[in-house]
Parts: C-alpha cells; sequence; structure tokens
C-alpha cells in the first residue's frame, strides 16, 4: 500500500443522507403499499412493464408504427398462472411509459395464439391491406390443445392476423395457417423481417433442437430456405423465440447477424435463458465461427427476450420477459404474475476478434430518474461502510471503480440482503438472494448463486449500474457488456447499502450516485 493511501483517512465516506423531502414514495412494507392505490400491490413494480392483473409470459409482436411501440404479450386473461393464451397488448410513445389496450388476439379453432412478431407491411405486399393504409401484420404460432392432448405432433402451426387501424382491431387471416407443420412437437415462435439482400420476407421460427429460415414475398405464402443449430450452441433444453436481424459493429464499418434463441431449461444459471450467435445470413441460412454459447443476461430472470420491428434510426430495442419457467408460476404475487425487462438498446462490439453484444436500458428512462449528486467513497482494504437510503427498491445505484474485488450488501430492518460480490480474482460477478426476502415459494428460485464470468473485462475503470423496482434488480457492468437479471421479493424496501473492500487495496468508488426512480402508474 503506498504512503499515500495510508494517509489518506481511513475511511472517506462522503455519501448519502440522500434527502427525499421533495419526493413521495410509498414505503414497501407490503402492509401499507397494500392499503394503497393503483399498481401498489406488494412486490408490483413500479416502473417496469405489467400487466394489471393476471398471467404474463413472453413479449410478442413488438412493433414501432406511427410513433408507438407495441407491447404485445402471452396473456392468460383468467388466471395468474400459463392457460389458453392470447396476445394482451400496450403502448408506448417512449418506451417508459405504457398504456394499456384491449387484447388483441383471441384463440380460435386453429388453437392458443403462442408468441411471435408483427412487421409493419409497408408495400403492402400482402395485400391485406392498402398502399395508402399498409396493414400491420402479425405473426404467431397456433397451439392446438385438443391437438397435442389427443397425442398428434403436428399441433404448432403458423398463422397471421392484421390490423389496419395501428394496431388497435386484428383480422386473423382466412387462409391460416400459412406454414403448416411436417410432424414436429416444437415448432414455433416465428420472428419475420424485411431482409433487403434478398428483397424478401424472412422468418425464422425453432424447430424443437435447431431454427429453420423461411421466405416469402408477400406473408402469407412460405417457403423454406435453411437450418441452423442442430450442432451449434447450447443445447440443454428445447430451443425457443428466435430473432435474426443485421447490427453494424461499434466504430467499424462491418454488418453482422445476430441470432437469439431462448432455451429452457439449460440456461447458465439454471432453467430458461438466452443465448446469441454472431454471424452471417445469407438469405437462405446463418452460419456463424462462434465457438462457444453466449448469453444475453447472465441472471436467471430474463427470457424470451426479442426485439422491436421497425424501430427509429435503425436503433435495436430488445425486451424480455422477467422471469423463468423454473418458477415463473410460483411468485409470490397475487392479482398478476410477471413483468417485462427495461427496454434495452442493444449495439454489437469486435474486440480481439471476437464480438459481443451489449445492451443497457435505453436512454428514455433518464425521464424518471431523480439524478441525485454524486460522491465517492474510499475504503481501506478489509473494511466495510454503509450507506443509507429510503427505498433501493425503487432506485437506481451507479458508479465507477478500478476495484475487482468487492462486495455489495442491500438490506433491509427485517435482515434480508440482496447480495452482489464482485470478484475479480476468479473473474468472476455473483447475484446471491438466498435472504434475499420470500423464496420459499420454490426450491429452483434459490437453488444456486449465479454465477457471470468476467473472463473478458478490461482492465482499468468499470461501470456499474444496479437497477432495483421492487421485485427486480438489473445489473449492468461495462454499459451492458455483463448484464444479471434477477426477481426478488424483499418483505421491506432495502434501506441500507453495505460495501465491503475485499481486495489488499484500497478501494475507491467514484462517481457514486444513488437516484429514486419515479413510477410509471396512474390511473
Ligand atoms: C416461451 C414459450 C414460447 C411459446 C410461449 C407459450 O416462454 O414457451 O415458446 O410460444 O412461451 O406461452
Amino acid at each position: 500500500m503506498s504512503v499515500i493511501e495510508k494517509i489518506v483517512p481511513l475511511v472517506i465516506v462522503l455519501i448519502v443522507a440522500v434527502s427525499c423531502k421533495n419526493r413521495e414514495r410509498a414505503p414497501m412494507s407490503n402492509v401499507e403499499v397494500a392499503s394503497s392505490g393503483y399498481y401498489s400491490e406488494p412486490f408490483r413494480p413500479q416502473f417496469h412493464f405489467s400487466p394489471e392483473e393476471k398471467w404474463m409470459n413472453d413479449p410478442n409482436g413488438m412493433v414501432f408504427h406511427k410513433g408507438i411501440y407495441h407491447l404485445f404479450y402471452q396473456y392468460h386473461p383468467d388466471d395468474i398462472k400459463w392457460g389458453p393464451m392470447h396476445w394482451g397488448h400496450a403502448t408506448s410513445t417512449d418506451l417508459i411509459h405504457w398504456r394499456h389496450r384491449p387484447i388483441a388476439l383471441y384463440p380460435d379453432n386453429l388453437g392458443y395464439i403462442f408468441s411471435g412478431s408483427a412487421v409493419l407491411d409497408v408495400n403492402n405486399s400482402s395485400g391485406l391491406g392498402t398502399v395508402e393504409n399498409p396493414p400491420l401484420v402479425a405473426i404467431f404460432t397456433y397451439h392446438d390443445m385438443a391437438g397435442q392432448r389427443a397425442g398428434k405432433e403436428n399441433y404448432e402451426t403458423q398463422g397471421i392476423a392484421y390490423s389496419l387501424d395501428n394496431g388497435e382491431s386484428w383480422t386473423k387471416y382466412a387462409g391460416n395457417p400459412v406454414i403448416e407443420n411436417r410432424g414436429m412437437k416444437d415448432f414455433r415462435d416465428p420472428k419475420v423481417f424485411w431482409h433487403t439482400g434478398s428483397n424478401s420476407w424472412i422468418l425464422t421460427l425453432v424447430a424443437g433442437d435447431h431454427a429453420q429460415f423461411y421466405r416469402s414475398k408477400n406473408l402469407k405464402e412460405w417457403t423454406k430456405v435453411g437450418e441452423f443449430g442442430h450442432d451449434r450452441g447450447a443445447h440443454g433444453g428445447v430451443w425457443e423465440c428466435p430473432d435474426l436481424f443485421p447490427m453494424q459493429v461499434e466504430g467499424v464499418d462491418e454488418e453482422k447477424f445476430v441470432l437469439f434463441i431462448s432455451i429452457n431449461p439449460g440456461a447458465p444459471n439454471g432453467g430458461s435463458g438466452t443465448q446469441y450467435f454472431v454471424g452471417d445470413f445469407d438469405g437462405n441460412t446463418f452460419s456463424t465461427n462462434q465457438k462457444e454459447p453466449q448469453w444475453i443476461d447472465w441472471g436467471t430472470d430474463n427470457y424470451a427476450g426479442v426485439t422491436y420491428s421497425n424501430a427509429p434510426n435503425d436503433e435495436r430495442i430488445f425486451i424480455g420477459w422477467m422471469s423463468n419457467w423454473a418458477y415463473a408460476q410460483d411468485t409470490p404475487t397475487e392479482k398478476w404474475r410477471s413483468a417485462m425487462t427495461l427496454p434495452r438498446k442493444l449495439t454489437l462490439h469486435k474486440k480481439f476478434g471476437r464480438y459481443e453484444l451489449a445492451s443497457y436500458p435505453v436512454e428514455g428512462l433518464e425521464r424518471i430518474v431523480e439524478r441525485a449528486e454524486k460522491k465517492s467513497i474510499r475504503l481501506r482494504e478489509g473494511a466495510k461502510e454503509t450507506m443509507a437510503f429510503e427505498n433501493f427498491n425503487q432506485a437506481e445505484t451507479r458508479f465507477v471503480t478500478t476495484s475487482r474485488n468487492f462486495t455489495l450488501r442491500f438490506k433491509n430492518d427485517l435482515d434480508e440482503a440482496l447480495v452482489l460480490n464482485m470478484d475479480g480474482t476468479r473473474k468472476q460477478f455473483l447475484l446471491d438472494r438466498a435472504v434475499s426476502g420470500k423464496t420459499r415459494f420454490k426450491e429452483a428460485f434459490t437453488a444456486r448463486t449465479q454465477r457471470m464470468p468476467l473472463a473478458h473485462l478490461p482492465e482499468g475503470e468499470v461501470e456499474v449500474r444496479v437497477l432495483m423496482d421492487r421485485s427486480s434488480v438489473e445489473v449492468f457492468i461495462n454499459g451492458g457488456l455483463y448484464v444479471m437479471t434477477a426477481q426478488l421479493f424483499p418483505n421491506a424496501a432495502y434501506n441500507q447499502l453495505e460495501v465491503e473492500n475485499n481486495s489488499q487495496e484500497v478501494l475507491e468508488f467514484k462517481e457514486l450516485e444513488i437516484a429514486g426512480i419515479r413510477g410509471i402508474w396512474s390511473r
């Protein structure tokens, strides 16, 4: 340790006492929250999307049109457990504030409406609208429950529906299904984009252990053109919810294709997760040199995520379902179940010949963050420092540091804690929710400490951002190159943050900011 470090007062802590006088934030004690109004039930996310009531899973049909971001989602309007799937619908102009809309698609005699996508058919190639009023076309999976129960294998087919009033109302296409099933049990989740290279629509779907590509000129007649993945990537479970799209590599003149494949089970920390491949698409099939599976998010609770079609400025905006099939149906909420991740902007980076995808909250989030004063803290080796804040569960905690060995413990008065640990020695980041609050509803919820390898984290300063919203935490390191998302169910708000220096050197957190985040829900 240097002399200067020795004479620096052992702990210079300049934090906290973040005044919350001007701010009205509901305390999170479950009892108190339950008695106040709209979107204030226990565990109810305040700045994430969740349905007003009942069960939700995957985001579907994400498309931007006429200034509006549409978010459809797998929805069961009659229960807080999975059941006959509909497409619920919400809209936003800024990706932060959402407006609930009527259910867009109901099951019919071809089956439940499973996951899928939506595009603006700008030239009316489908003939379902006009050139003056081009249709929004939704492409989804029909899941024929009766067929499945009867032991058939071809119970999943693909159908389309269209809207001529910017997503307000939808008409199913009379010629459904548009893609028949030749006997594959898992054959679903079509994601469509316009491929300029082949001047056609390309549809990616998953078929058990691989992806298939289809081509069309009119969104109604599809020809299979390729397959990918039998021998690539992670295969611990069934492949679901693909997404294929081109991306510019940051800082260089290079375009690559990114392919998302959600997988359940088989994620690195158990249950559901989303892997990605970076490679090329030639109009028929996808290929990649990538050897190892790569994951969008290392936490347990980011699944079935896909990106917006037609987003402004060619941006790639991602939303995932913030849950995991290992316990999704058992989480301790009563009125609704589960939420979406924050919308995240994707960027593609190339380092030492390796491609890495970053995902980072969209800039619009700034509108609701109550930016606070930035401070610094220094801690001598082995030291701890505790900071108080009224409600970390509706706040962002961020800092930059060169330290690689520290622990963050977000704690409440009930001795519950979420523990985050940067372990530079083993080059990993750990998220431990074993004593974070309610955990006993399902063993799989706390089966292990969640681990994110940091093998490729460069030397020097790292930026750490932790966003908590009642029942979730999202951790972004280095602009979203390393991400962990997890649900938690604390019985009272975390109101202390203990920082521990686990290294042999003085730890310094610079630009440390703890900022409250305003809720987005009001009637
Ligand atoms: C993914 C998934 C999809 C399917 C949908 C059914 O979570 O299993 O493959 O379309 O959910 O709700």
